[in-house]
This record gives C-alpha cells, structure tokens and sequence, in this order.
C-alpha cells in the first residue's frame, strides 16, 4: 500500500470516508444535505483543501472549521458518541487504501481536532 502523497490521494480518502459516513446509523442525519451530488461535490473540494493544508501546509483553507460545527451543534447536538464514530471511519477510510508517515500523520491530525472540537462543543 502506498503512503499519501496528493490531492488527489486526498480526495479519494474523503469521498470513500463520505460513503462510510452516509452507511452509518450514528451519523448520517447529520449528513442528508450531501447526498444531493453537486452539494456534495462542493463539499468534498472544501474538505480536501482543509486536509491539504492540515498536512501539506499547501494554505489551501484559511476559514475556521469550528464554527460551521458549533451552529449545526445548536440544531442538531454532537455527542462524544458521534466523534468516536467520526474518528472511527475516517481511520477507516485511511486504512483502507494508504499507509505511512503521512497517513499516521492525517489519523494523528484527524483526532487531535475532532478532541479540540469535543471539547469545546462540550462546553457550551
Ligand atoms: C461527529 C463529528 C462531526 C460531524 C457530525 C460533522 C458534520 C459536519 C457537517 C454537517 C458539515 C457541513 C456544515 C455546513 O455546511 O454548514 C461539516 C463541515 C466540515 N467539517 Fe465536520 N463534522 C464532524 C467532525 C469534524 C471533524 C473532527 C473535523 C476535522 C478534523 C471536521 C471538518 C470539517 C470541515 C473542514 C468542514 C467544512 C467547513 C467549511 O465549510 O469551511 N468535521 N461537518
């Protein structure tokens, strides 16, 4: 298997993490509004520019991501329950088809934010 190196590479790990997302029963409520394609595809172009820069430092996304978060929050609660399943299909999406500095680097990534994003949705 190789490592993560592109955009690309990117892209396939959040389209195929997107479909695990849509199977999943503790977490696709949160997802109806992407399974319109073009809403979709917009979608999955913004979350490759955030991982491109959370990995490649590639200054491809500049927003900050916690806010989007913490309004669907206030609509539709995220529980500790929804991070660790979060966690556990983006891993999986991650596995599945790469391996390496920079996939371990991306889970490593991955986590850290979704415990900052925890945290803080927690507090209010
Ligand atoms: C259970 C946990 C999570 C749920 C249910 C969730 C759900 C969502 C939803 C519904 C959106 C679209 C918001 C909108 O368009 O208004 C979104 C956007 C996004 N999410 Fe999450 N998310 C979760 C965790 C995370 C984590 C841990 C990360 C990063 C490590 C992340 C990264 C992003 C990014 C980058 C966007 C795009 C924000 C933008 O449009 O600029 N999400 N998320």
């Amino acid at each position: 298997m190789k490592d993560i190196e592109s955009r690309e590479d990117l892209f396939v790990i959040v389209t195929d993490f997107y479909r695990f997302l849509f199977q999943s029963q503790v977490l696709h409520h949160f997802f109806l509004k992407f399974k319109d394609s073009e809403v979709l595809d917009d979608h999955l172009k913004i979350l490759v520019d955030f991982w491109d820069n959370t990995l490649f430092y590639s200054g491809t996304y500049t927003k900050n991501a916690m806010k989007p978060h913490l309004i669907l929050n206030e609509r539709n609660p995220i529980k500790p329950v929804h991070f660790e399943e979060w966690i556990l299909l983006f891993n999986k999406a991650v596995d599945s088809k790469f391996q390496g500095v920079n996939a371990e680097t991306l889970k490593n990534r991955a986590s850290s934010i979704a415990t900052v994003m925890n945290l803080k949705i927690s507090q209010k």
